[in-house]
């Protein structure tokens, strides 16, 4: 095989363009193929695939964004400057809130007007500790507005009523000369606000109400009706399957298909698969290593299944699928609260956030968003806080690296490689997926190294051979190296360069357990 350097030419001309080339080792093999593939389709990757969720659960909304305006960590009209500065670097398109599973016990009524009026009330879901209720629909707003996303609210049918319901969203969004619209505005807020997505319960399967499809079909079309539109459109989301429960989607469809815009899914990837023991976010073994990357890949299948359920109701594809929680959810740190979810996270993270955009982008066509639980201080968090400090995650900068992929084209790819796992179980060394930027055409290249101890060559045909590749790389020394207040710089991108061009296409070396990012053009 030809080395970057036996092209002198193109040499030459990448070093005058300022890339910095690695000259790949001679002895390094060619382990993975991936071919552009022609007849393939191009769909458009929604921006919304890389959204978010905030949850009132543990101190992902109080002390992880909201501390009240007279804290002592420097704020915005209460909500932290800090957390907001580093969020806004990710370009979040659209923001969940404010559940999850609170969402179904959550009176919006006791969340406006003057904070020290609100009523308390005991979240018992998470924790049993009392919510005050300073954070509410203005500050959401205020949030939503900071960070520049679009606003995606959950609404309660498990303890809340119709009228409740319908209330809240010609509250927020009646520009009219209306009791309620006027009781925003003696609030503070004058202009409607833009309520993109409404979600007609949460987990209706579980923590929603216990109700079985058929049930909620019937509610979801009654509570549906009296989501009103007083402006731009509502985008209407249907409480959507467990996991890989197909009959609830094939339920919903066929009742329900109709009314809703979107049909949501939630898939938690568990390292052990059991829920009763989870296993530890860091400090695990490269056998925990390997079955959470095997679980989480299952996101694949489980998104073709529910799919081919509704293609049989929407060949079409017009009803989204929305895979609004989705991430790793490990046992809580040690001496934290079980019920508040708090997790470190780690460089295995990373990788599976990857991983999970890949199959996002591979499913485009039916995929219209996904929102990591959760945004901070929960779960796979982009940040974690504790007090005034706040640390950035390598899932953090997984978002960061992959942002450019939001809106482009999605370019179907075929991909030969070898697989890593202990002969039992095994999964593909390598991941990628191209988006071509529909005004530029510039090409963005994601590749996952999944092995943790090898490094692996890729080779890239492309057809058309680009001239000029500039990137980064998220890896480190060990699957759970992660960042704390400490170190905060553990698991952060740098500038890589392994990449060479041969005649039979581009090369891309990946160290092992890595992520890389790369610009074609
Ligand atoms: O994200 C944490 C919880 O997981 C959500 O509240 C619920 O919807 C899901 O079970």
């Amino acid at each position: 095989m030809n080395q970057a350097t036996s092209i002198p030419t193109r040499f030459a001309r990448l070093l005058a363009v300022g890339l910095v080339l690695t000259a790949v080792s001679a002895h390094a093999r060619e382990e993975a193929v991936v071919k552009l593939d022609p007849e393939g389709e191009t769909q458009l990757v929604h921006p919304d695939i890389y959204g978010h969720f905030a949850e009132h659960l543990g101190h992902c909304i109080y002390g992880g964004i909201w501390v009240g305006e007279d804290s002592d960590i420097p704020n915005t009209r209460g909500i932290r400057n800090d957390v907001v500065e580093a969020l806004k670097e990710l370009d979040i398109p659209v923001l969940r809130w404010p559940g999850g599973c609170f969402a179904d016990e959550y009176h919006w009524r006791d969340g406006i007007g003057p904070r020290e009026d609100r009523p308390s009330m005991i979240n018992t879901h998470w924790g049993g500790v009392v919510e005050n209720n300073h954070f509410g629909t203005h500050e959401f707003f205020d949030l939503v507005e900071m960070l520049g996303t679009k606003a995606y609210i959950s609404g309660n049918v498990g303890s809340g009523t119709v009228q409740e319901m319908m209330e809240w969203v010609e509250y927020m969004t009646s520009p009219a000369d209306s009791p309620l619209a006027n009781e925003r505005r003696a609030n503070g807020r004058d202009e409607p606000w833009k309520l993109d997505y409404f979600g007609i319960g949460n987990e209706s399967w579980g923590c929603g109400g216990s109700m079985r499809p058929e049930d909620y079909a019937d509610l979801y079309r009654r509570y549906n009706t009296f989501v009103k539109n007083y402006g731009p459109r509502i985008f209407r989301i249907a409480c959507g399957a467990n996991s890989f429960d197909l009959n609830w989607t094939e339920v919903m469809m066929d009742r329900a298909a109709r009314n809703m815009d979107g049909l949501s899914l939630h898939y938690y990837t568990l390292p052990t698969g059991s829920w009763r023991d989870k296993g530890p976010a860091t400090g695990f073994g490269e056998d925990a290593y390997l079955a959470t990357l095997s679980n989480t890949l299952k996101m694949d299948q489980l998104i073709a299944d529910h799919d081919a359920v509704m293609d049989k109701y929407d060949p079409d594809q017009r009803v989204g699928l929305m895979v609004d929680e989705w991430g790793i959810w490990t046992n809580v740190e040690p001496g934290t609260n079980p019920g508040f979810l708090y997790q470190q996270n780690s460089l295995r993270d990373a990788i599976l956030a990857a991983l999970n955009f890949h199959i996002f982008h591979k499913h485009a066509d039916r995929v219209r968003m996904a929102n990591i639980a959760q945004m901070v201080n929960v779960l796979q968090a982009m940040i974690l806080t504790d007090g005034p400090r706040m640390v950035k995650t390598p899932t953090y900068w997984i978002f960061e690296m992959f942002k450019v992929h939001q809106g482009e084209e999605n370019l179907a790819l075929g991909i030969e490689c070898p697989e890593y796992g202990d002969g039992d179980l095994e999964i593909p060394v390598i991941s990628a997926s191209a988006t071509r930027n529909p005004d530029t055409g510039i090409i963005h290249l994601s590749i996952v190294n999944t092995h943790p101890n090898e490094e692996t060559r890729v080779l890239f045909d492309f057809g058309e051979q680009p001239s000029m590749a500039v990137g980064r790389v998220l890896t480190a020394d060990a699957v759970d190296a992660h960042n704390t207040f400490e170190n905060p710089h553990v698991v952060e991108p740098t500038e890589f360069t392994s990449v060479s061009f041969e005649e039979s296409g581009m090369s891309v070396l990946m160290p092992p357990k890595s992520v890389v990012m790369l610009t074609l053009q």
